[in-house]
């Protein structure tokens, strides 16, 4: 197998996701890797904080610097400078800041600009581009807003008492501000989507579903999960429920031959629900909000509830020993954890916590089974209603 991060090379290593034991040899090696340099480095020279490190990736995806040349074709500082409108020596320090801090472009003789196996995907993938720049221009900025946050609200339970806030308006929360600006929610959604968490397959083949019934998807978004569920089970019932403008547009998306199986409905889940189903499926939505409102989700399901019906959580879990995981699988869910803190005072929770989450919601809930699929990042939580 040849890696390279040359133009010509591919996305992503060429090893199948099936194959986990290669798979979990690459992410040994990334490890062992960057444990290597760590200890090659010295503590002296771990701590000193790359301050600009962000800046060019941002200023490279800003003045569109990735889309000025064709992937394959050589380019110069000055033609550079020339298509974004940039200084010269603008140019030339960010795109070799890009090359040294990121593998952004390639300069193969003094001047001389190519691209790299990384611009040219900034360049030719759009779901990417949007994911990246919504990362540096959203919440890059949001990142340096925690702590004063922090000693504002301390240990706030509130959605517009957070560091997204004071990197706004200083009152809003990130669902209310984007509300007031829909086409920073359009890229917002956007990126989310580029994530493969998103992606159902593991869902579906991973849970034994019931052949028929009626399922919730409680803030299903646009309703692709609905949609992949009324596809492979041809019996199931689906019903979407979100924030009104949110229904509208997933509903004017609806391929017309699940029209009769897959329905979609305002219903604020702040509220109580009116649905009685045989399952409600929550799926990125708990994450999203700190236990007190949690629970007050939790508690508007019981008015629906039915003896037997079940509630399926499928998030990330905290692991409670973060040594026994693969550290890249670590980080990932730490800086998710504190990534919610930022934008909305919410959490990543332990197993215990999620339990107790249903716990203090009512004793009626009962948590059966929780499982996290091979491949997949996300947990399959089960708890059934007792009535
Ligand atoms: C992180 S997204 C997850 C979407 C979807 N479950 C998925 O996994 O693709 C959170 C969703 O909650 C919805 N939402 C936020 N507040 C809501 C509320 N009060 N009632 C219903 N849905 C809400 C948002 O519109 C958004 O679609």
């Amino acid at each position: 197998m040849k890696s390279s991060l040359d133009a010509s090379a591919p996305l992503s290593l060429q090893i199948s996701e099936n194959n986990l034991q290669l798979q979990e040899a690459r992410v040994a090696v990334v490890e062992a890797c960057e444990q290597l340099k760590a200890l090659m480095m010295g503590p002296r020279e771990l701590l000193a904080v790359n301050w600009t490190a962000n800046t060019s990736l941002r200023a490279i995806l800003h003045y569109k610097l990735d889309k000025t040349f064709p992937v394959g074709e050589e380019s110069s500082f000055e033609a550079l400078a020339e298509a974004s409108g940039l200084s010269y020596h603008d140019t030339r320090r960010l795109i070799r800041h890009g090359i040294l801090n990121h593998y952004l472009f390639q300069e193969p003789s003094p001047g001389v600009i190519t691209h790299s196996a990384l611009t040219k995907a900034l360049a030719e993938d759009d779901l990417l581009r949007n994911a990246v720049e919504n990362a540096v221009e959203e919440f890059v900025p949001v990142s340096c807003k925690l702590v004063d946050a922090m000693e504002k609200w301390p240990g706030s339970e509130e959605n517009n008492e957070t560091a997204f806030s004071l990197a706004n308006d200083g009152k809003s929360s990130m669902w209310d501000t984007f509300q007031t600006y829909p086409e920073r929610a359009n890229d917002f959604g956007r990126a989310m989507s580029h994530s493969s968490d998103y992606d159902s397959e593991l869902l579906l083949s991973n849970f034994s579903w019931p052949g028929e019934g009626v399922v919730v998807d409680v803030g299903g978004s646009h309703g692709s999960v609905a949609v992949d569920i009324a596809r492979r089970f041809p019996k199931i019932r689906c019903i979407v429920q979100d924030l009104p403008e949110v229904v509208r547009q997933g509903a004017a998306r609806l391929p017309d031959d699940l029209k009769k199986r897959v329905q979609f409905m305002a219903h604020d889940f702040f509220t109580p629900q009116p649905v009685n189903a045989d399952m409600y499926y929550f799926r990125w939505i708990l994450h999203n909000w700190s236990d007190k409102y949690c629970i007050h989700i939790l508690k508007n399901l019981v008015p629906a509830l039915k003896p037997g019906a079940s509630i399926i959580i499928h998030e990330r879990v905290l692991p409670t020993d973060f040594g026994k995981i693969p550290i890249l699988d670590a980080r990932n869910i730490i800086n998710m954890d504190v990534g919610m803190q930022m934008l909305l005072n919410a959490r990543q929770r332990e197993l215990d916590e999620w339990r107790e989450l249903f716990v203090r919601a009512d004793s009626r809930f009962s948590f059966r089974r929780a499982h996290q699929p091979p491949r997949g990042r996300l947990w399959i939580m089960e708890v059934v209603w007792q009535g």
